[in-house]
């Protein structure tokens, strides 16, 4: 199987461990860093909504504490085929500029709808617009 391939069928796997019992919209994410490992996340939610945090981030934050940073994709399921949110994208442009997105309508998870971050958050804003920070961060 292609990495992409694996990457789709984890974040299809994640959706099973959302905690979404507010929304019942179940998403997962899954973040493939560059030595090859997928790291996966799931939305979870709060009684007090504002605080739940969608798949992409629970993914992403799972990745970088383990130890990750660099990133060539993300593959993220939900009931047809979300893009990530405003806050997802920030993020995702902070810590993986340069991956490829690819959004899985977890309903007809054959047709794959295929972007990338830098397109889908273009002039964002990173680090490097801090006086003293490096692009790197
Ligand atoms: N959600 C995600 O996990 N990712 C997205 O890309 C969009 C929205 C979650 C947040 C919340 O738990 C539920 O989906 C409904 O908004």
């Amino acid at each position: 199987m292609s990495e992409h391939k694996q990457l789709i069928a984890a974040a299809l796997a994640a959706r099973a461990t959302s905690i979404a019992p507010f929304s019942k919209f179940q998403v997962g994410a899954s973040l493939l860093a560059a030595d090859g490992t997928i790291i996966s996340g799931a939305n979870v939610e709060s009684a007090s909504y504002g605080l739940s945090c969608c798949a992409e981030r629970v993914a992403l934050f799972k990745a970088l504490t383990e130890g990750h940073r660099q990133f060539h994709a993300i593959a993220v399921a939900s009931p047809g085929g979300a893009a990530p949110c405003g806050a997802c994208r920030q993020l995702l442009a902070e810590y993986a500029a340069q991956a490829v997105v690819l959004l899985v309508d977890s309903d007809a998870p054959d047709s794959i709808n295929n972007t990338t971050v830098a397109t889908l958050l273009p002039l964002a804003f990173t680090s490097g617009d801090l006086p003293g920070h490096s692009a790197a961060g």
